[in-house]
């Protein structure tokens, strides 16, 4: 049986019900309307308002620099446009780290403003007590853990994270941690597969890897990777189905074409 081709909503509670039984979860990041309505029309999941949106977006070369009130834009544009998927915003970067009413407050700002569905935050033992206030309100949390960009800065650089034992063991603590205080997910992100397999395993939660290999419960992309929309980010975990860039740029050089020609507009593209 498919859970997926069954359901008319998403829910967290859907998506606890597609890991038991054994149902992969798909979950695509979006950030506007158009885009957002065409992901959750093709059937997915799960979509996630990430951080991400001050690389793709933004051009910021981290995800440190967007704003919470930019990322309620960015939510609220999304909720808007889907009518299946469950939406999950991303608790930008000083909006939860520093005490727990400070994270409860941005995370009631973003449900209350967005309608989003939950929220997803960065790390484990270090913010707990931040996902047990959030969770005490009533609201869904998703734990993001493994590379944690808001992190860049303390790693240095964005290799594969975990591969050593000391930090693999917090790794799966932490994986529990979370999933005692109620969080509905786990993302783990470019962390051995056999890491992300062994949390899966041992976890009731979904885990949803990018760059945490096939043995975990769900994958996600960032949309402009997938696409090709972004040209110069590859790595290994990324598989592109389509090269939007291209088509792009030949569209646009086309219409530049025709401008310049005068063959835009022609007689029948415009009005009497
Ligand atoms: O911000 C984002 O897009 C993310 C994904 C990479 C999981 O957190």
């Amino acid at each position: 049986m498919s859970v997926h081709k069954e359901i008319k909503r998403v829910t967290t509670h859907v998506l606890s019900e597609m890991k038991l039984h054994g149902e992969k979860i798909s979950m695509l990041t979006s950030y506007d309307y158009s885009m957002a309505k065409l992901v959750d029309q093709a059937g997915i999941d799960v979509i996630l308002v990430g951080d991400s949106a001050a690389n793709v977006m933004a051009g910021h070369e981290t995800t440190l620099p967007i704003t919470l009130d930019q990322m309620i834009y960015h939510g609220k544009s999304v909720v808007k446009a889907v009518t299946r998927c469950l939406v999950v915003v991303d608790m930008p970067f000083g909006t939860y780290q520093g005490n727990s009413l400070e994270a409860l407050n941005s995370a009631i700002k973003i449900m209350k403003i967005t309608h989003a569905d939950a929220v997803k935050l960065e790390g484990g033992s270090e913010v707990i007590e931040s996902v047990q206030r959030i969770l005490s309100a009533g609201i869904p949390v998703m734990g993001h853990l493994g590379l944690m960009p808001q992190s860049i800065n303390r790693y240095g650089t964005y290799v594969v994270r975990a591969k050593e034992e000391e930090e693999a063991n917090k790794l799966f603590n932490d994986a529990k941690l979370l999933e005692q205080a109620g969080c509905f997910a786990i993302v783990l992100e470019k962390i051995p597969a056999s890491l992300g397999t062994k949390v899966a395993k041992e976890l009731k939660i979904p885990i949803i890897g990018i760059g945490a290999g096939g043995g975990v419960d769900g994958q996600v992309l960032v949309i402009h990777d997938m696409l090709g929309i972004t040209q110069e980010f590859s790595p290994r975990f990324l598989r592109r189905y389509a090269n939007l860039a291209s088509e792009i740029k030949g569209a646009v050089g086309n219409y530049i074409k025709d401008v310049k020609s005068k063959d835009f507009p022609n007689e029948k593209e415009q009005y009497d």
